[in-house]
């Protein structure tokens, strides 16, 4: 962890990534700025803003006026909110819209919404022309801290979820933190899951950071003038900005990023993707019992867990199965979402566990039985 923000000054999050490099800029009020950034970096190039519903009645004029401030073109694609949009035909509609505006190679698809509409529009800007240009523009905290950077983009497949997509990074990342006072409550506290998350995996001094300030992030600052919602996102892109460097493929560590998921996609599966449990809510879950885990295997102090657990239930998080409204799938139903979800290397599972706060490491080598009877004693006492 870097010193925390004084000034409101933007802060700039580069992606090393050789000739794909690009920067993340992250301060309030940002988005008023993004035309004059866009026609820096490409002179004279038009643009096709996709966006959904909800986003666009609170922030696609801004977004059209900050480019059309610029001299820059703009037409916008318009799809139904939601997880539903990340399916072929909603995929079929942004690229035939796309394709209708004239966007050629040279020109930008701008990406204004959460994690739906970036890893829609990223996958269709990678598959027009057989490549376009995109720039994100994040409104969610999830998509701020996670979705839009490092490249993966795509839809569901009617198999399973982002099954069909494309390594396509964008060309900048603005992450504007005034989009987020719009946000529901709901939403922001499960993208919270994502920030506490890098805290966890890699980063202790984050995490007591977030632990003592969470509260600002909260409030964004807008009264208080405290810049920890900038600081807390810029902590998490550096984070992950540095992971991706390293690792933009995933063939190592960047597993590390999936901390919770595990578990947490079981949870997400057995409430069918469905508003009964958010994204952020099952990582939530899914980091305390990777904690519980690891602490029952010896990993790790019980006392490392429960800090966890608190931390993530003090800012309204689910941290224990009977949280789960419906309820969670059975012992059986949860071995086999979880063995669907991740590969099963001779008969052992892959987990992403902790040798404390901050220290998480890839597991191949989890033993299925043992697994079982953590579950089985999880569930018994929810
Ligand atoms: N590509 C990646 O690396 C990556 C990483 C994590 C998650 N994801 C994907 O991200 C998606 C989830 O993203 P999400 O949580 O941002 O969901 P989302 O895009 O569906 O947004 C959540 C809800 O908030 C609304 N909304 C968005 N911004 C708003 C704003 N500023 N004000 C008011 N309402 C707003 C949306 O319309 C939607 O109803 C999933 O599909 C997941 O697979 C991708
Ligand atoms: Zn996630």
């Amino acid at each position: 962890m870097t010193a925390p923000l004084r000034s409101g000054e933007p802060i700039t999050v580069p992606v090393a990534l050789g000739t794909r490099a690009y920067d993340i800029a992250i301060g309030r009020g940002l988005l008023a700025a993004l035309g004059a950034r866009i026609k820096a970096l490409r002179p004279g190039a038009k643009t096709a803003i996709v966006t959904d519903r909800n986003v666009a009645q609170h922030h696609l004029a801004a977004c059209e006026a900050a480019l059309k401030s610029a001299g820059i073109e703009s037409a916008a694609i318009v799809v139904p909110p939601g997880e539903g949009s990340k399916n072929y035909a909603t995929f079929e509609t942004v690229c035939e819209a796309i394709v209708a505006a004239r966007i050629e190679r040279g020109d930008l698809v701008v990406a204004l919404g959460g994690g739906v509409i970036g890893d829609l529009a990223g996958f269709a800007a990678a598959s027009v022309r057989r490549g376009l240009d995109f720039v994100q523009v994040p409104t969610t905290l999830l998509a701020q801290v996670d979705s839009s950077v490092g490249g993966k983009t795509g839809i569901n497949s009617r198999q399973g979820k982002n099954l069909v997509g494309a390594f396509h990074q964008p060309v900048l990342v603005i992450a504007d933190t005034a989009l987020l006072d719009t946000l529901p409550k709901r939403e922001f506290r499960s993208g919270y899951a994502e920030v506490a998350k890098y805290g966890l995996l890699g980063d202790a001094a984050f995490f007591s950071w977030l632990e003592a300030n969470w509260q600002d992030v909260f409030a964004g600052g807008q009264s208080s003038g405290s810049f920890a919602r900038e600081h807390a996102i810029a902590v998490c892109c550096r984070g992950k900005a540095g992971i991706v460097a390293r690792d933009e493929r995933e063939t190592g560590e960047r597993a590390l990023l999936n901390l919770g998921h595990t578990f947490g996609h079981a949870f997400e599966a057995g409430a069918g993707f469905s508003d009964r449990l958010l994204h952020g809510e099952a990582v939530a879950l899914g980091t305390v019992l990777a904690f519980e885990f690891s602490a029952r295997k010896g990993l790790i102090a019980e006392l490392d867990a429960a800090r966890a657990r608190a931390h993530l239930a003090a800012v309204g998080l689910p941290t224990q199965v009977s949280q789960v409204p419906g309820g969670v799938p059975g012992v059986d139903a949860l071995m086999d979402l979880i063995a669907q979800d991740k590969k099963v290397k001779r008969g052992k599972l892959t987990f992403i566990l902790v040798r404390g706060i901050g220290q998480a490491f890839v597991e191949n080598d989890v033993d299925p039985a043992e697994l079982r009877a953590f579950l089985t004693d999880k569930l018994a006492s929810a």
